[in-house]
């Protein structure tokens, strides 16, 4: 199970305003895959033109051996029938209830009886912690429920490909634990290809196979998730231990000047040079953090002992073509750190 999608230089702009440019990654099937980057970057607008909800201006994305950006509204219904979605809004209809909207995906695409639907249906609530909340409109319950009930409207259909936007986004921090459990259950039982648009840090340290960060209207990286987090690439850095000092800047216009005073007295601190290159006290902040494992009593999928293996050898960090699948584009890194 689980569906591949591959992304080929894809660019996408409104009018004049260029998104990102010439994003080009593969999320391999049955893995999860996180995308980072600070607000604005178009995150949201790179998992609507993976549905097909937003036409890119070049590139494509092949699932299943079909090109979604060239496809035809009918043909994009059936392919949209392999994906579940949480969009950051969580996209509830307003006037149905909790359990209408959550049927609404088995009733659009499926001839299940009713029956079926409230098994499933009532299955789905009880993951997400919403049983007795069947009656409730999406107004009268708080952003964190509906942003549950968009989670469990996304499972209905067993989704091959998942993708949620900030699933985690208004919700206490124990139940963002029990969400990132859920992620990696579900991944182990049904072995669906996540990509999971998040801001919290230490989700993305501990969920995903892939990080992938964009920034500046480029693809800075992607990659496997030990990859990343033992990058020293100084926007990758910046981003993962979520600081003020580096590239990235309120407004994302931060002077060169700046950075670089910026980076030299956290160097100077850490033992690097202004560059960020490492010197021998340089590991304070990046580094592994352990993986979240399935739930005692469930399999771990094949892949994690290969995944293991790669993670405890030390040189797998210097050596990406040591990897899998690195889709990590070098030369765009070096743009985006240069060009500040
Ligand atoms: N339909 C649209 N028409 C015009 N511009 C749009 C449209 N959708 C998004 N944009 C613009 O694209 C840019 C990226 O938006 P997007 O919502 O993808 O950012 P994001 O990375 O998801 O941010 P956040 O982390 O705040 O959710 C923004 O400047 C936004 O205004
Ligand atoms: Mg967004």
């Amino acid at each position: 199970m689980g569906v591949e999608i591959c992304v080929e230089g894809l660019t996408k702009s409104f009018g004049h305003q260029v998104i990102w440019q010439d994003v080009s990654l593969t999320l391999p099937a049955g893995e999860v895959s996180v995308m980072l980057g600070p607000s604005g970057t178009g995150k949201s607008v790179f998992l609507k033109t993976l549905v097909g909800l937003l036409r890119p201006d070049r590139g494509s994305v092949t699932i299943a051996g079909q090109d979604v950006t060239k496809l035809r509204e009918h043909e994009l219904y059936e392919v949209r029938k392999l994906f579940g979605v949480l969009f950051q809004d969580g996209a509830l209809f307003g006037s149905m209830h909790l359990y209408d909207n959550i049927a609404f995906p088995l009733r659009e695409h499926t001839r299940k009886p009713e029956s079926e639907i409230r098994r499933i249906v009532l299955e789905k609530m009880d993951m997400v912690g919403l049983i007795g909340a069947e009656e409730k409109l999406p107004g009268e319950i708080s952003g964190g429920m509906r942003k549950r009930a968009g989670l469990a409207r996304a499972l209905v259909l067993d989704p091959e490909i998942i993708l949620f936007d900030e699933p985690d986004s208004g919700l206490d921090p124990v139940r963002v634990a029990y969400l990132n459990q859920l992620i990696v259950d579900l991944n182990a039982q049904i072995d669906a290809t996540f990509l999971i648009v998040t801001h919290d840090i230490a989700s993305a340290r501990q969920v995903p196979d892939n990080i992938g960060l964009l920034f500046r209207r480029e693809l800075v990286m992607f990659g496997p998730r030990e990859q990343l987090l033992t990058s020293d690439e100084p926007v990758v850095r910046q981003f993962l231990n979520g600081r003020m000092q580096g590239p990235i800047g309120m407004a994302e216009e931060k002077d060169a000047a700046q950075v670089e005073q910026e980076l030299a007295q956290l160097g100077e601190r850490e033992g690097r040079n202004a560059k960020g290159e490492s010197g021998p006290k340089a590991a304070t902040d990046t580094g592994m953090t352990p993986r979240l494992l399935p739930s005692p009593g469930l399999a771990r999928p094949p892949r994690w002992e290969a995944i293991a293996k790669r993670e405890a050898k030390p040189e797998a960090k210097a050596e990406p073509e040591d990897e899998a699948k690195p889709a990590h584009k070098t030369d765009q890194r070096e743009a985006a750190v240069t060009d500040i």
